[in-house]
């Protein structure tokens, strides 16, 4: 025994020390108890119950339309799971859940009403909210709460409708000042970390080595604290997303899309149930 155990919980203390210490942080998507007991079971360090379950779950073009009673009732199924690997005794992942799109975007007092009710009826660990300058009153008065939040700048999907596209974002010189501005302000006020969407691999690496709590990149190159995906994308289940960052550890698209036609041919040719699957 070395007498240096691996702590049972991924707090954000963990997590900032996982960055003082150069190691590289895990986060993946998880919106239901089944997948996010598996992706805790594996030893991930971050579960992001993402505004993505917009898309990826119930099928809008856009995470508009997603509700805060729906992205409760996704944030309460993964800490149900996350629950059972800690009592289990093993470690369990932190749970961030994302705040929709109107759900504090303008107004102080709703951004704190949401993020009460966020972590009160979900049990989640802390908050996601998109946005920098704009969003900064919402953020300072649900961190004076006392609520863990994680920032999230660069493609900001709530804002697409203002962006009109999914391109890359910060390629010209002012949009990467105006970013490095609003991560340099999210540490000030006391976020414990940030995601960057989808900008320069060298603005990238640049914010992380100016920002001294935990960077965590989807398509911002290899440079910062930590990587995440959506977990759905990384499986293949969803079938025509091919963005570049995208790695794809499995095709379950065709893989589950077999077996359900296997299963067909087996149930119309009497073959299932066979004589040892019946009473
Ligand atoms: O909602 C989500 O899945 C996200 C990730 C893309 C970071 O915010």
């Amino acid at each position: 025994m070395s007498g240096k155990s691996k702590p049972t919980k991924v707090t954000t203390h963990v997590l900032q020390k996982m960055k003082n210490n150069g190691e590289k942080i895990s986060m993946l998507t998880a919106y239901d108890w089944s997948m996010a007991r598996i992706l805790s079971d594996a030893g991930l360090d971050i579960i992001l119950v993402g505004d993505s379950a917009s898309n990826v779950i119930a099928g809008h073009q856009t995470t508009l339309p997603i509700t805060l009673d729906q992205m409760i009732y996704h944030a309460s199924s993964v800490v149900r799971a996350v629950r059972l690997t800690e009592a289990e005794g093993k470690r369990r992942p932190l749970v961030v859940a994302d705040l929709p799109f109107g759900t504090y975007q303008g107004n102080t007092r709703k951004a704190l009403k949401s993020a009460i009710r966020m972590m009160k009826e979900s049990g989640a660990h802390a908050v996601k909210l998109e946005g920098g300058a704009e969003v900064k009153g919402s953020i300072s008065r649900v961190l004076k709460a006392g609520v863990p939040v994680m920032g999230h700048l660069g493609l900001i999907p709530q804002s697409i409708y203002k962006f009109g596209t999914y391109t890359v974002r910060a390629k010209k010189e002012e949009e990467a000042e105006r970013l490095i501005n609003d991560a340099l302000m999210l540490e000030k006020i006391g976020c414990f970390g940030i995601v960057l969407e989808k900008i320069p691999a060298e603005l990238g690496k640049k914010v992380a080595e100016q920002l001294s709590i935990p960077v965590i990149g989807i398509g911002a190159g290899p440079h910062v604290d930590g990587q995440v995906l959506v977990t759905h994308d990384l499986l293949g289940i969803t079938k025509d997303f091919h963005p570049r960052f995208l790695r794809r550890y499995l095709n379950l698209y065709d893989d589950i899309k077999g077996a359900v036609s296997n299963y067909i041919e087996d149930v119309k040719s009497t073959d299932f149930p066979n004589e040892k699957e019946q009473y």
